[in-house]
């Protein structure tokens, strides 16, 4: 069977996590998200998660010699022969030459970089209006645009949900100018090797689900060649 490897980037709060959930079921690829990996460091209180903690709360970057050997390890593992949805990684260009260089030694390639876009101003009423389920972070939800059925409740598994710790708003705008200055030029890096892929995430979730899985399915498609 032909691999689907794929990372998914964008602005925080465009639908990365959102889309990965369901993406993840269509093509049974495992959802890598470095957010949740770290923020899973951090309730357990681990070394790692208490260095990690102090960017995140402060919403930068987490020291690359802490995030890239994790996710070049992960990508190696027995679960993602097959493919991945990266979520979250790469961040910026060294990483992106990290990731293409532990792909390399294995033999493997990337097969594209879907961009999910959203300008600022929505970004900021997403992240404001976030709620993530406490038992399982990939059960996400908000207030307005995909509410819960019962307030405060997670459908999936009956667990409360939570507000992020950097979904305040001073957080957000830095995120917001840390992915302008440190990420976007990712869009530049994956355009030139042919690999990017755009769509456009003000649409709604169903809307945008629906875009990517006919370009993964497409791409899966061509890969079997
Ligand atoms: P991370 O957890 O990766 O955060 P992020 O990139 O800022 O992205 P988010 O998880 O906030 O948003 P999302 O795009 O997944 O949107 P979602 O689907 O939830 O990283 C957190 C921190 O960890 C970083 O700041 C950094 O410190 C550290 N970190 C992580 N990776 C790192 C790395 N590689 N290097 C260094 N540091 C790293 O959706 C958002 C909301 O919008 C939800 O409420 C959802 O219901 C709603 N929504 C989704 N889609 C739609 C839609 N189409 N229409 C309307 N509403 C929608």
């Amino acid at each position: 069977m032909s691999e689907l490897n794929l990372i998914l980037f964008g602005p925080p709060g465009a639908g990365k996590g959102t889309q990965a959930d369901r993406l993840r079921e269509d093509f049974q690829l495992p959802h890598i998200s470095t957010g949740d990996i770290l923020r899973a460091q951090v309730s357990e209180g681990t070394a790692l998660g208490t260095e990690a903690k102090r960017f995140m709360d402060a919403g930068k970057l987490v020291p690359d010699e802490v995030i890239v050997g994790m996710i070049t390890d992960r990508v190696a593992d027995g679960d993602a022969r097959d493919g991945f949805l990266l979520d979250g990684f790469p961040r910026n260009e060294h990483q992106a030459d990290a990731l293409a260089e532990a792909l390399s030694s294995l033999e493997r390639h990337l097969t594209a970089a879907l961009l999910i876009e959203v300008p600022d101003d929505e970004i900021v009423r997403r992240l404001a209006g976030r709620r993530v389920c406490v038992k399982n972070p990939s059960h996400i939800y908000h207030v307005d645009f995909d509410p819960p059925k019962h307030e405060g409740v997670c459908d999936q598994d009956g667990s409360r949900l939570l507000q992020r710790d950097d979904d305040r708003e001073e957080t957000i705008r830095t995120r917001l100018e840390v992915y302008h200055s440190q990420t976007e030029p990712l869009i530049g890096y994956y355009d030139e090797s042919g690999l990017l892929r755009r769509f456009d995430g003000t649409r709604g979730p169903d809307e945008v689900h629906a875009h990517i899985r006919a370009t993964v399915a497409t791409l899966r498609l061509e890969e079997s060649l």
